[in-house]
Protein backbone atom coordinates (compact mmCIF):
# COMPACT_ATOMS: atom_id res chain seq x y z
CA UNK A 1 0.00 0.00 0.00
CA UNK A 2 1.50 3.31 -0.80
CA UNK A 3 -0.17 6.82 -0.16
CA UNK A 4 0.22 10.05 -1.69
CA UNK A 5 -1.00 13.53 -0.09
CA UNK A 6 -2.42 16.49 -2.10
CA UNK A 7 -2.54 19.84 -0.58
CA UNK A 8 -5.46 22.89 -1.38
CA UNK A 9 -6.37 25.77 0.16
CA UNK A 10 -9.63 27.85 0.71
CA UNK A 11 -11.13 30.72 2.73
CA UNK A 12 -14.20 30.95 4.44
CA UNK A 13 -16.34 32.21 6.78
CA UNK A 14 -17.95 30.06 9.90
CA UNK A 15 -19.96 30.74 13.50
CA UNK A 16 -19.87 28.29 16.05
CA UNK A 17 -22.74 29.10 18.23
CA UNK A 18 -26.07 27.89 19.66
CA UNK A 19 -28.91 29.08 18.90
CA UNK A 20 -30.16 28.81 22.48
CA UNK A 21 -26.69 30.31 24.18
CA UNK A 22 -26.46 33.89 24.50
CA UNK A 23 -24.09 35.25 22.93
CA UNK A 24 -21.92 35.56 25.94
CA UNK A 25 -22.47 31.98 26.58
CA UNK A 26 -21.52 31.02 23.40
CA UNK A 27 -18.02 33.28 23.88
CA UNK A 28 -17.45 31.31 26.68
CA UNK A 29 -18.21 27.77 25.27
CA UNK A 30 -16.76 28.62 21.49
CA UNK A 31 -14.39 31.48 22.29
CA UNK A 32 -14.04 34.00 19.37
CA UNK A 33 -15.25 31.60 17.03
CA UNK A 34 -18.67 32.67 17.97
CA UNK A 35 -18.11 36.07 16.65
CA UNK A 36 -21.85 37.39 15.89
CA UNK A 37 -20.49 38.99 12.91
CA UNK A 38 -18.64 35.89 11.31
CA UNK A 39 -15.10 35.76 10.55
CA UNK A 40 -12.89 33.87 8.33
CA UNK A 41 -10.20 31.14 8.05
CA UNK A 42 -7.41 30.49 5.84
CA UNK A 43 -8.18 26.70 5.98
CA UNK A 44 -5.55 24.35 4.77
CA UNK A 45 -6.24 20.73 3.54
CA UNK A 46 -4.36 17.83 3.47
CA UNK A 47 -6.15 14.89 1.22
CA UNK A 48 -4.30 11.22 1.57
CA UNK A 49 -5.48 8.86 -0.60
CA UNK A 50 -4.21 5.02 -0.54
CA UNK A 51 -3.96 2.34 -3.07
CA UNK A 52 -1.24 0.27 -5.48
CA UNK A 53 0.87 1.53 -7.96
CA UNK A 54 -0.23 1.34 -11.85
CA UNK A 55 2.68 -0.61 -13.23
CA UNK A 56 1.49 0.93 -16.79
CA UNK A 57 2.33 4.60 -14.90
CA UNK A 58 3.95 4.02 -11.76
CA UNK A 59 1.52 6.02 -9.99
CA UNK A 60 -0.45 5.55 -7.38
CA UNK A 61 -3.29 8.07 -8.72
CA UNK A 62 -3.26 10.29 -11.69
CA UNK A 63 -2.64 13.79 -9.32
CA UNK A 64 -4.36 16.17 -11.95
CA UNK A 65 -7.50 14.14 -11.68
CA UNK A 66 -7.05 14.00 -7.51
CA UNK A 67 -6.69 17.36 -7.76
CA UNK A 68 -9.74 18.28 -10.07
CA UNK A 69 -11.87 16.08 -7.87
CA UNK A 70 -10.97 17.78 -4.71
CA UNK A 71 -11.68 21.37 -6.76
CA UNK A 72 -15.26 20.22 -7.91
CA UNK A 73 -16.62 17.88 -4.59
CA UNK A 74 -14.66 20.37 -1.92
CA UNK A 75 -13.02 23.81 -2.91
CA UNK A 76 -15.26 25.54 -5.27
CA UNK A 77 -17.82 24.83 -2.36
CA UNK A 78 -16.19 26.05 0.15
CA UNK A 79 -13.98 28.66 -1.52
CA UNK A 80 -14.79 32.86 -0.20
CA UNK A 81 -17.94 31.04 0.85
CA UNK A 82 -19.83 31.10 4.62
CA UNK A 83 -19.60 28.21 5.54
CA UNK A 84 -22.83 27.82 7.88
CA UNK A 85 -25.18 29.74 5.15
CA UNK A 86 -23.96 28.73 1.46
CA UNK A 87 -22.68 24.74 1.81
CA UNK A 88 -24.83 22.30 1.11
CA UNK A 89 -22.66 19.83 3.05
CA UNK A 90 -22.93 20.95 6.12
CA UNK A 91 -26.29 22.25 6.29
CA UNK A 92 -27.32 21.64 9.96
CA UNK A 93 -24.00 21.10 11.82
CA UNK A 94 -21.80 22.75 13.89
CA UNK A 95 -19.16 24.14 11.38
CA UNK A 96 -16.31 23.02 13.45
CA UNK A 97 -12.95 22.13 12.32
CA UNK A 98 -14.29 18.27 13.45
CA UNK A 99 -17.49 18.32 10.92
CA UNK A 100 -15.76 20.00 7.92
CA UNK A 101 -13.10 17.12 8.08
CA UNK A 102 -16.14 14.59 7.97
CA UNK A 103 -18.18 16.61 5.23
CA UNK A 104 -15.50 16.96 3.34
CA UNK A 105 -14.59 13.30 3.56
CA UNK A 106 -18.32 12.27 2.23
CA UNK A 107 -17.83 14.38 -0.36
CA UNK A 108 -14.93 12.71 -1.31
CA UNK A 109 -15.10 9.42 -0.91
CA UNK A 110 -16.85 8.53 -3.86
CA UNK A 111 -15.13 10.00 -6.20
CA UNK A 112 -11.71 8.92 -5.23
CA UNK A 113 -12.67 5.56 -5.37
CA UNK A 114 -13.68 6.03 -9.11
CA UNK A 115 -9.73 6.96 -9.39
CA UNK A 116 -9.02 3.47 -8.28
CA UNK A 117 -8.25 4.50 -5.34
CA UNK A 118 -9.14 5.10 -1.32
CA UNK A 119 -9.35 7.81 0.63
CA UNK A 120 -7.18 7.69 3.39
CA UNK A 121 -7.06 10.97 5.49
CA UNK A 122 -9.00 14.09 5.18
CA UNK A 123 -6.48 16.99 7.15
CA UNK A 124 -8.09 20.16 7.81
CA UNK A 125 -6.06 23.24 9.49
CA UNK A 126 -7.99 26.21 10.78
CA UNK A 127 -4.85 28.00 12.06
CA UNK A 128 -1.44 26.98 11.96
CA UNK A 129 -1.71 25.57 15.71
CA UNK A 130 -4.37 23.12 15.00
CA UNK A 131 -6.00 20.68 12.82
CA UNK A 132 -7.90 17.81 12.36
CA UNK A 133 -7.74 14.46 10.89
CA UNK A 134 -10.52 12.15 10.14
CA UNK A 135 -9.96 8.31 8.65
CA UNK A 136 -13.46 7.60 7.71
CA UNK A 137 -14.71 6.49 10.92
NI1 LIG B 1 -13.30 30.29 13.58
Amino acid sequence: MIYITRRERFNAAHRLFREDYSDEKNMEVFGKCSNPNWHGHNYELFVTVKGKIDPDTGFLVNLKKLSKVIKEEVIEKLDHKNINVEVDFMKGKYVSTENLAIGIWQQLEKAVNELDAMLHCVKVCESENNYVEYFGK
